[in-house]
């Protein structure tokens, strides 16, 4: 089954827009020869010089977050078709990081997932367990549940359209990478919740990455595993060099 291959960065909140056009400057030239789809998500305000320099080439820009409301007073928010109008392509959506600092629950994500698909961006749809979660053996139904509720109202059509990330959190940021096998049954598990809110077609066409200390040594092999498509890399993916190697792995 020929699914989407990709290997995101998110920037988080790096990358003055000054600094960002030198590292998107380095990566278009690098990742030039890439088989794989491309995409960097950076902060807000560097979006519009990332999308001027990317434009045209192989890398997909997209955002980290998006408020799910059209218009209106929300005082520092920013909409789907804001990010739209600037011409930018895909969105993260229920980062930890989010859920975490800033209260984001599955029923905000499932809005800005039902919102981003109604505006035509792609959202990028992450879940994760915690170290907690994994040790008390609940990781599977947590991320089911997090699947779930975030795909509410998600019809089949547009399940096509999403990208779904799997990072664990005691993986990211902290230089600990899952092993192949962890992060591929995980994956694998998603897929087979997939299937069974859609059908086994609509899981095996999904896009499904891993996120959590992804570098350059240990890219190859992740994105050798049977289900997993490709990455969603943070640290990594500020450095252009190690960044180039795991878009190309
Ligand atoms: P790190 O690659 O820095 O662990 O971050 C992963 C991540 O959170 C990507 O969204």
């Amino acid at each position: 089954m020929a699914r989407k291959i990709l290997a995101a960065g998110n920037w988080k909140m790096n990358m003055t827009p000054t600094e960002a056009k030198t590292l998107i400057t380095e990566l278009v030239e690098k990742c030039k020869g890439a088989k794989n789809d491309v995409l960097v998500c950076p902060p807000l305000v560097d979006l519009p010089a990332v999308l001027e320099i990317a434009k045209g080439t192989n890398v997909k820009v997209g955002a980290q977050n998006f408020y799910y409301m059209d218009k209106g007073a929300y005082t520092g928010e920013v909409s789907a078709d804001m990010l739209k109008d600037l011409g930018v392509e895909y969105v993260i959506i229920g980062h930890s990081e989010r859920r975490e600092y800033f209260s984001e629950t599955d029923e905000i994500i499932n809005k800005k997932v039902t919102k981003a698909l109604e505006k035509g961006l792609i959202p990028v749809l992450c879940c994760g367990e915690s170290l907690q979660q994994r040790e008390d053996n609940v990781t599977f139904d947590f991320i089911r549940t997090q699947i779930k509720i975030a795909l509410r109202g998600v019809s089949k059509e547009d399940m096509t359209k999403i990208v779904i990330a799997y990072e664990p959190i005691w993986a990211i940021g902290t230089g600990k990478v899952a092993t192949s096998e962890q992060a591929n049954e995980v994956c694998a598990d998603i897929r087979n919740c997939l299937a069974a809110i859609y059908d086994q077609e609509t899981a095996d066409r999904t896009t499904i990455l891993y996120g959590g200390s992804v570098n350059k040594d240990c890219a190859a092999e992740l994105f050798a595993m049977s289900d997993i498509d490709g990455g969603l890399v943070g640290g990594a993916s500020l450095k252009s060099e190690d960044f180039s190697i795991i878009a190309n792995a």
